[in-house]
């Protein structure tokens, strides 16, 4: 056990401890009507939560739902509040939450010689990673999202993975914890794949909120391929919950295509393939994905800040989801990745007709759409039906928002109050498998205090690190590709001076 206090970061369920079920009575519910495959909104109704799902939905001509008086039903108001399905985002590294801040001005080439799985190999803890895994967890609950699919490359030694792990188990998340497999200096492959059996046979994660998936990103181009179809078999011999890999083609070169999973029998299988980012997609991977009934993950935020960015994601929005990706950089919800998404595609669509000097009339994507890519989208990614909605039998993952805050007071349309004008602190309460993880505004774990000590002790220790870490010249060519380095024009915010570009206050 790495904490004292383990166990109590297990019981995050204690406000509602003792109750067999929750009625979130009197509330705006954003439904899924699951005949017309549409969202629904339900005004005044009721949730019945038993156990881990939703049991009963309630509009107010329901006089069922005031007879529910049984004293094992904790019966929440939550008149003027607007109930949402939990976020859920597609890709993440946890584990990265000590860097928080020092990559304001990172770009993705210099993100890898700095920040990325090799560069950090051998200069984290396990402590440092469980740590981080946690604290990340934490802050993703606390921006409502409920599901996270890590992309888990802290898998340096069999201990940092073991951390990981651990950190996701505790936080009472939906963690679809993916293991990877990397080429990292004192781990090899074939101890990853030893540790992975390890702990698929060792069972920890049953029963909790937590899944084992794997992650890998060498399936193209150039695999080696005993090492990719040891890891591919590995993941059929124990049915992971998801297979994901970072996929970045166009002069990025580290392709990890739908052509490549596809091409060693990976992408064909009951098992969810999900594609970080998708980069320079093809009109051949994007058929692939829809005749298999795979995603891609959108990071919007991350895809602009470090420059993979999107060019053709907008017109595979229907075997798309959200993701966030590298947390310690921006923001860490996906409420801001589907506010981010909508309005810029807008404006890449608006663009074509402006560009020809004709005027758009409707427009291109809406608030609903964005909606839907921030929750079900993200569960059909993760073949998971049950996840990203409201509907009877769905699981209670919800996010309670205050519709009398400040940004929401005067709403009519839930949706767009939240995809438009809500942020993080209107959010009252949070439920994972029908357990408040976030109440009244604050994280129920009882260690929350202690992590966060210890957490921030953590980063300094990291941030102190990389302080002390060169930054390395980016010259010739991005050593995955080939391809030239350039410099893209500085832009400056102070007239006629040299300057203005500034600097990081670390
Ligand atoms: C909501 O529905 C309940 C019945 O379930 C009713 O008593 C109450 O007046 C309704 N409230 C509003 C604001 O319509
Ligand atoms: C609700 O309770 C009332 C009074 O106890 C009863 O008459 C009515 O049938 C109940 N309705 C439902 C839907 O259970
Ligand atoms: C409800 O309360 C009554 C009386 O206090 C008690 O007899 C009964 O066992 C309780 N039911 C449940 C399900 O807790
Ligand atoms: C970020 O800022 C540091 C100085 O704080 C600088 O050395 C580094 O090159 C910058 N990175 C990029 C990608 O501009
Ligand atoms: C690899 O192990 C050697 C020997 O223990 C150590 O000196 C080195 O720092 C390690 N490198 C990494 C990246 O972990
Ligand atoms: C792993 O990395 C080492 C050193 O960077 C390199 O020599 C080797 O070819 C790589 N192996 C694979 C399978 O990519
Ligand atoms: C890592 O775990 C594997 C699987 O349990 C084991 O075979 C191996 O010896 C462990 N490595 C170390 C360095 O402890
Ligand atoms: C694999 O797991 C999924 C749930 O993640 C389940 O639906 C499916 O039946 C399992 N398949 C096999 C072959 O066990
Ligand atoms: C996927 O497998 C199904 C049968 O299981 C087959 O009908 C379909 O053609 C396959 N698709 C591709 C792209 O291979
Ligand atoms: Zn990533």
């Amino acid at each position: 056990m790495r904490l004292l206090n383990t166990a109590a970061a297990l019981t995050v369920g204690a406000g509602s401890a003792g109750a067999a079920s929750i009625l979130l009575q009197g509330g705006t519910i954003v439904g899924f009507d699951k005949e017309t495959d549409s969202l629904n909104v339900i005004r005044n109704g009721s949730i019945l939560i038993t156990s881990d799902r939703i049991s009963a939905i309630y509009n107010d001509e329901d006089s069922s739902a005031r007879n529910i008086t049984h004293n094992d039903t904790e019966i929440i108001d939550v008149t003027n509040k607007i109930i949402t399905p939990g976020f859920v985002d597609t890709h993440r590294h946890g584990w990265q939450t000590g860097f928080k801040t020092i990559g304001s001005n990172t770009s993705l080439a210099e993100y890898f010689t700095r920040y990325g799985e090799f560069a950090a190999a051998g200069k984290l803890s396990p402590d440092d990673v469980y740590l981080g895994q946690l604290a990340g967890l934490y802050e993703a609950l606390n921006a409502g999202v409920t599901t996270t699919l890590d992309h888990a490359h802290h898998t340096w030694s069999n201990e940092t993975a073991e951390a990981g792990l651990e950190a996701s188990i505790d936080s009472g998340a939906r963690v679809f914890w993916s293991y990877a497999f990397h080429n990292v200096t004192n781990y090899t492959v074939s101890e990853q794949l030893a540790n992975f059996r390890n702990i698929a046979e060792s069972g920890s994660f049953h029963g909790t909120a937590t899944s084992l998936g794997v992650a890998c990103d060498f399936f193209g181009p150039d695999p080696v391929l005993e090492d990719v179809h040891a890891v591919v078999d590995l993941a059929r011999e124990f049915n992971v919950s998801v297979i994901t890999t970072h996929s970045l083609a166009g002069p990025w070169g580290i392709t990890n295509s739908p052509e490549d999973v596809h091409a060693v029998g990976a992408l064909n299988t009951s098992i969810p393939v999900v594609f970080s980012h998708a980069s320079f997609l093809t009109f051949r991977g994007a058929s692939l994905l829809r005749s298999t009934n795979q995603h891609i993950s959108i990071t919007p935020e991350s895809e602009m800040h470090y420059g993979h960015t999107h060019p053709h994601s907008h017109l595979i929005q229907d075997q798309g989801a959200l993701g966030v990706d590298t947390h310690f950089t921006f923001s860490t919800d996906i409420l801001t990745q589907a506010r981010l998404w909508l309005q810029s595609t807008r404006r890449r669509l608006y663009s074509h007709v402006l560009d020809r000097w004709r005027i758009p009339t409707q427009t291109p994507m809406t608030a609903n759409q964005a909606f839907l890519l921030a929750t079900r989208n993200g569960g059909l990614a993760l073949r998971r039906p049950d996840l990203g909605i409201i509907a009877d039998g769905a699981k209670a993952d919800l996010v309670i928002w205050d519709g009398d805050s400040p940004a929401l007071l005067g709403w009519v349309d839930p949706v767009a109050a939240v995809i438009l004008h809500a942020s993080v602190g209107d959010i009252e309460h949070v439920l994972v498998d029908g357990k408040f993880v976030k109440k009244d505004g604050r994280i129920v774990a009882q260690d929350y205090p202690e992590i966060r000590r210890r957490f921030v002790q953590s980063a300094r220790g990291i941030q102190e690190t990389w302080k002390e870490m060169s930054f390395e010249a980016l010259t010739g060519e991005f050593p995955e590709s080939g391809a030239s380095f350039e410099q893209p024009l500085k832009v400056d915010v102070l007239r006629g001076s040299e300057s203005g570009y500034g600097t990081r206050f670390v």
